[in-house]
């Protein structure tokens, strides 16, 4: 697995400032509010884990899952794999993220979500990828900005493989370019 990596982005000890920092936040943000943690599987189960126990306030959690890629290449496509188990009427959503790229899955989630009369929907991502961007679309909380890279690592996966890295990394090309 470590022969496929071009280079470390973010190691452990940095992935824990960041999860602290954004629960320190985000726990400011939303006291006294019905924070509803909502993460989009699979990508963002490992930055969820960490974020959760990052916050102080009263909070509920939830998943979704979607998918839109196809080894590097976004297809544009959203396809919805699994919805909410509980209503989120009148809840202050947080959309939780592991990466931030074109914002085609963002923007469709919160266009879901928004019809369920929610009291407010955000966003916080843990990568933020501003170079390749297609909707109109930005976080409220942002971990890290990274290159216009293919990225892997902390949940993040190439066709379902190193999700289980525990550091990101930038995928060498030469992997994907075999194909
Ligand atoms: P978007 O719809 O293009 O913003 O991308 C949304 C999803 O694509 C993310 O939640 C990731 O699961 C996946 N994705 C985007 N860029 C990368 C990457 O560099 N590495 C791994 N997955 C990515
Ligand atoms: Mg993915």
């Amino acid at each position: 697995m470590e022969k496929d990596i071009k280079e470390v982005l973010i190691t452990e000890e940095e992935i824990k400032e960041i999860c602290k920092r954004l629960g320190e936040q985000i726990s400011k943000d939303y006291e006294g509010k019905k924070l509803f943690l909502v993460s989009v599987l699979k990508g963002a189960v490992v930055f969820m884990a960490d974020l959760m126990r990052n916050i102080t306030c009263d909070c509920e959690i939830d998943f979704m899952a979607v998918s839109s890629y196809s080894g590097t290449k976004t297809t544009g496509v959203v396809k919805f794999k699994k919805d909410l188990d509980i209503n989120p009427e009148g809840c202050d959503i947080l959309l939780v993220e592991d990466i931030l790229d074109s914002g085609i899955t963002l923007s469709y989630l919160k266009n879901v979500l928004l019809q369920r009369h929610a009291n407010s929907i955000k966003v916080c991502t843990f990568l933020d990828k501003p170079a390749n961007r297609q909707a109109d679309i930005e976080a409220d909380y942002v971990g890290k900005v990274v290159p216009d890279e293919f990225i892997i690592g902390y949940g993040l996966d190439y066709n379902e493989k190193y999700r289980n890295l525990p550091y990101v990394g930038i995928l060498s090309p030469e992997v994907y370019s075999k194909k």
